[in-house]
């Protein structure tokens, strides 16, 4: 086993953990029990969403026991500041036809929802045979649009938060569990 980047090693960056290590893995082996189950007899193609949704992929992937292809799709919220418009940008396409395929969209994290309600509008454009969504973490008090998502891990309080592939300036991707920061990381 690997050791990993730990509470410790974080000093004072960190404010406080919000989803263990234990606490991912644990999820991630229930939606994967799902998803096997609801998925039994189709094949399956699971697209992860760059960059954030990485480490979701590749342990939810190892947590399924049925084969699945995946794919990869990088997109740009366009707008002012740090937070998403809805106006989005294709960085990276699929290199998948999707057309008459069962496609599961893999999220690291829904904020506004602006992200991906377009992405969800884009991909549905595309013909799949069904089009679902899985994501890590939720943050319902953040939501300006609703999206039905089949299969959630945690529900988190409207934070900014780092760890488990989501970063603040690239930082902080390879953290093992989910946490915040403290305000002097942020030059605060
Ligand atoms: P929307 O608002 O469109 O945004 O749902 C989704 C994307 O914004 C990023 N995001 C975060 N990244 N910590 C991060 O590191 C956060 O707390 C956070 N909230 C949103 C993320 O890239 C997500 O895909
Ligand atoms: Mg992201």
């Amino acid at each position: 086993m690997y050791r990993a980047v730990n509470e410790i090693d974080m000093g004072t960056d960190l404010e406080k953990v919000l989803v263990s290590k234990e606490d991912i893995e644990a999820k991630l082996v229930e939606l994967a029990a799902e998803i096997d189950r609801d998925y039994a007899g189709r094949d399956l193609l699971i697209v992860g969403v760059l960059k954030g949704a990485v480490m979701v992929m590749a342990d939810l992937a190892r947590a399924l026991s049925s084969n699945v292809t995946m794919d990869w799709m990088a997109v740009s919220s366009y707008g002012a500041g740090t937070k998403s418009s809805g106006v989005v940008r294709i960085l990276k396409d699929l290199d998948t036809d999707i057309a008459g395929r069962h496609v599961l969209i893999v999220e690291d994290i829904i904020d506004s929802g602006l992200t991906l309600s377009w992405l969800i509008s884009n991909l549905g454009s595309r013909g799949p045979a069904s089009l679902e969504v899985c994501t890590l973490l939720r943050k319902p008090e953040a939501a300006k649009v609703e999206i039905d998502v089949k299969y959630t891990g945690f529900d988190i309080p409207n934070e900014f938060v780092v760890g488990y592939g989501l970063d603040y300036a690239e930082k902080y991707r390879n953290l093992p569990f989910v946490g915040t920061l403290a305000p002097h990381v942020y030059g605060g």
